[in-house]
Formats: C-alpha cells, sequence, structure tokens
C-alpha cells in the first residue's frame, strides 16, 4: 500500500456494526480505503476477516477506539493520514440507546455517558477530522448519523432525542464555518433500522410498526444515502440532515405509543448497546412510580 493512496480515503466511527459496518462495506465497494474505528474490538476483528478479501487488501483498518476520548479521536485521524496520506470522508456513527427511565429518576452518570458518546462524540470527530482535511486543503465531507428520535418529541428515550438534536443542530451550525474550507456537514436521521442497536440492545420498540413503507429498514439504506452525502454529487450539500426512515417522520408518527415500547415505562438504567459492555436496568419502577 503507497503511503499516499490515490482513491479517497475514509473514517468510519461505529465501524464494527450495523449502519457502520455497511457504511464501511459499502465505501470498500466504492474503492475508498477506510479506517473503521469503534470500541468493540471482537466487533473490530470480524469486520477484517470478514471484509479483508484479495481485493481489498490493505484498505481496511480496524483502530480500537471511545469516540468520548480526545485523544481516541485524534489517533484514529492521525492513523488514516499516516497510513492513506490524506482524510476525505468522515462518518460520526458510533452510539447506543443511553439512559431511559423516567426523567426524574434518571442516574446523572447516564446522563453524561449518552452525551458523551452521542454528542462530544461527534463534536470530537468533526474537530479533529476538518483539522486534518483544511491541513492538506483539498476540502471534505462529514456525514453525523442523527435520528428521527432528534426531530421530534416521543421517538426514544428523553436523553437519547436531546443528544441526537444536538447532532442534527451541531451539523447545521458547523457547517457554516466549514464552508469556506470546503468541506461539508450532513447529518442522516434513521428510522428504524435492523441492527444490533435496535433489535438486540434493548433500544426501545419495534417502529416499523408505524411506518408507512412496507420494507423494514436495513443498515444498507442508510450506507447508501450516507455514501451519496461523501461523494460529489452532493456537492451542493451541506447543513442539511435527511431523514432515511421509510415515511416516519412524515407521517408524524406517535412512536413513543408503538407496541413493544416497555422501556419506556417501568424500568430505569442504562443501554450501552453493542460495545460489549454490560447494559444495566438499575430500578424496577413500583405501580405507582410510574408516571402514565
Ligand atoms: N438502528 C436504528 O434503528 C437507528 C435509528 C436511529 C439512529 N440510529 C443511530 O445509528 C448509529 C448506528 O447505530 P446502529 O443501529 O448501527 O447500532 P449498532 O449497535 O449496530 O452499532 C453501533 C456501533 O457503535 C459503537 N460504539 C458505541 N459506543 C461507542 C464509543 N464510545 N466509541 C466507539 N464506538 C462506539 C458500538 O460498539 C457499535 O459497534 C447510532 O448513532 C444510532 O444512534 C440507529
Amino acid at each position: 500500500m503507497p503511503h499516499s493512496y490515490s482513491g479517497k480515503v475514509a473514517l468510519v466511527t461505529g465501524g464494527a456494526s450495523g449502519i457502520g459496518r455497511a457504511t464501511v462495506e459499502r465505501m470498500l465497494e466504492d474503492g475508498d480505503a477506510v479506517v473503521a474505528a469503534d470500541l468493540n474490538a471482537e466487533n473490530g476483528e470480524r469486520l477484517l476477516s470478514e471484509l479483508s478479501g484479495p481485493s481489498r487488501e490493505g484498505r481496511l483498518i480496524f483502530v480500537r477506539t471511545n469516540v468520548a476520548e480526545e485523544a481516541d479521536i485524534a489517533a484514529a485521524v492521525t492513523r488514516a493520514v499516516d497510513t492513506f496520506g490524506r482524510l476525505d470522508k468522515l462518518v460520526n456513527n458510533a452510539g447506543l440507546g443511553g439512559a431511559f427511565g423516567p426523567i426524574t429518576e434518571i442516574d446523572v452518570d447516564d446522563w453524561d455517558y449518552t452525551f458523551h458518546v452521542l454528542v462530544r462524540g461527534v463534536y470530537l470527530g468533526v474537530k479533529h477530522g476538518a483539522r486534518a482535511m483544511i491541513a492538506r486543503g483539498e476540502g471534505g465531507a462529514i456525514v453525523n448519523v442523527g435520528s428521527v428520535a432528534g426531530l421530534y418529541g416521543g421517538g426514544g428515550p428523553v436523553a437519547y432525542s436531546s443528544a441526537k438534536a444536538a447532532v442534527i443542530n451541531f451539523t447545521r451550525s458547523v457547517s457554516l464555518e466549514l464552508a469556506a474550507h470546503r468541506i461539508r456537514v450532513d447529518a442522516v436521521c434513521p428510522g428504524f433500522i435492523r441492527t444490533p442497536l435496535a433489535l438486540g440492545g434493548g433500544a426501545g420498540p419495534d417502529l416499523s410498526a408505524l411506518q408507512p413503507w412496507p420494507d423494514r429498514g436495513e443498515p444498507r439504506d442508510l450506507a447508501d444515502v450516507i455514501a451519496f452525502l461523501c461523494s460529489d454529487g452532493s456537492r451542493f450539500m451541506t447543513g442539511t440532515d435527511i431523514a432515511v426512515d421509510g415515511g416516519l417522520t412524515a407521517a408524524g408518527a406517535q412512536l413513543a405509543s408503538a407496541p413493544g415500547n416497555t422501556l419506556a415505562k417501568g424500568v430505569v438504567g442504562v443501554n450501552r448497546g453493542s460495545t460489549g459492555e454490560r447494559s444495566l436496568i438499575r430500578r424496577k419502577l413500583g405501580r405507582d412510580e410510574i408516571r402514565k
């Protein structure tokens, strides 16, 4: 592998699972060199063994990264530049369900943990990714993964929904500053997508029951839109947020009332998603503690 890769170079956080992994796969198909950064080293090793075929030789790197730690994010960006010579595309995708339960019960550390991963992680990604792009002077594209939960109330737990709203307006705000450097910054807002987080991580209800479009959302549905936002085809787009949700937002669904949304009521805890770390139910509420 030459020091400076002739194609595009991408960094995808949360790249070892779900939407991130599908994005890594799509970018490899497009001929990019990709750095997948994720907290879950076991899934990272699986990613390398399953996606590093002969045609992708030397184009995929896994870096164990905690997006909430500045040194980790800086190191992942440095790894991309040192290995492939540049950074053209950055996808801030790492995420998890975070704190859940009634606001009167949520533990402050679980609230902070949620914001550290979902908001601080995106800010740190943009900070260090933009530095590398500005230093090279050829622009770039950044995509932050929000959620339909960040567009209105009732689409997810309170902490998660608030953090995703922050990601969406951070995207708009920082796009103003980075436009002068020809760095575009956009957000995608997934609806219900079949990933380990949505299906197994206790993230919340099966929102697809409320979705107008008949097919279930798959990680690849997001990866294709993210790839478009990182491509020249979207060269006049910046500061946008695009819902990729099978019409959920158009329907204005009452998401909290979706069948199976038991997490909104009756339990308090923190969902650590696909990180390999244990999610926790701290307490089950008594009947009179549950606010209807
Ligand atoms: N699946 C959905 O229905 C859905 C809906 C809306 C938004 N999203 C968002 O999409 C993004 C991807 O989620 P997914 O559904 O693919 O979930 P996933 O659990 O399959 O993948 C998320 C990845 O992020 C990694 N991660 C979590 N915390 C991290 C940290 N601190 N540092 C580095 N990596 C970390 C996990 O280890 C995991 O590999 C998240 O931001 C999520 O909030 C998903």
